[in-house]
This record gives C-alpha cells, sequence and structure tokens, in this order.
C-alpha cells in the first residue's frame, strides 16, 4: 500500500515536470505559424480540401504528427520539409498556439 501511494505520487510528479517541459509558448507559436498560414489558413482553418484544420487540434496529437514529419515516419515530401527545420521548442509552440485557437 505504501509503495503504491509512493509510486502514485512520482506518477504524479513526473507528469507535472512533463507537462512543464513540453508547456508551449503561444505567442512564440503565432509568430512561426506565419510560414504554416498559406496552407493551413491564418487561424488554423485551411481554404483547400487537401490542406488539414489545425485549429482547435489537441496539442500532444500536434506535436507527435509533426514529430513524426519530421523524423519521416509519416511521410508527405511538403510536411517532411516543414518540419525539418524545427526544434522541439518550436513545434511545441506550434501546437500550443493552433490548441489555443478555436
Ligand atoms: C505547402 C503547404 C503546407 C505548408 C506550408 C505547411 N503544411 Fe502542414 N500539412 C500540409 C499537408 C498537405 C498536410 C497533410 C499531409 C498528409 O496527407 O499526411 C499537412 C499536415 C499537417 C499536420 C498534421 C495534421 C493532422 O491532423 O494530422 C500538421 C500538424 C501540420 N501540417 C502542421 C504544419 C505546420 C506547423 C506548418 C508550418 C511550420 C505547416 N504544417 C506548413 C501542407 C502544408
Amino acid at each position: 500500500m505504501k509503495h503504491k501511494i509512493l509510486a502514485l505520487i512520482s506518477a504524479i510528479t513526473l507528469a507535472a515536470s512533463a507537462n512543464v517541459a513540453f508547456a508551449g509558448d503561444v505567442a512564440a507559436g503565432k509568430a512561426k505559424s506565419a510560414a504554416c498560414a498559406a496552407c493551413h489558413g491564418a487561424k488554423g482553418i485551411s481554404a483547400v480540401p487537401m490542406y488539414p484544420n489545425l485549429a482547435g487540434q489537441k496539442e500532444t496529437y500536434t506535436i507527435k504528427q509533426m514529430k513524426a514529419f519530421k523524423d519521416k515516419v509519416r511521410i508527405d515530401p511538403t510536411m517532411n520539409a516543414m518540419m525539418a527545420p524545427l526544434s522541439d521548442a518550436d513545434m511545441a509552440n506550434l501546437a500550443a498556439y493552433y490548441a489555443s485557437l478555436k
């Protein structure tokens, strides 16, 4: 029982610190998003059927997809190229920005 409580406490602590590490900066993400707007729309709603909307998407999912494009686990020549120069912080900021939109 004592061990379970300790494990729970360390899990919560880990989760909390992970949140801090991944907390994106919305303003920085907005600044970076200029390069994305041509396809994904100025407010994350795309005017073109081929390009997905990003507004309101879950932050964690968006980060996962961006990393998958960067690592070429998810293949799309355009997005693979778009993600290549981005750092983890850039991706976290962009994801926070799009998650903040409706
Ligand atoms: C030239 C057009 C273009 C630009 C510029 C572009 N994207 Fe994309 N993006 C796409 C296309 C096309 C897809 C869908 C790829 C596929 O079919 O897998 C996509 C997919 C995505 C996805 C996955 C969405 C989902 O629901 O799975 C994310 C996240 C994303 N883009 C983020 C970005 C960000 C952030 C930028 C700017 C740094 C950006 N894109 C710039 C065309 C673009």
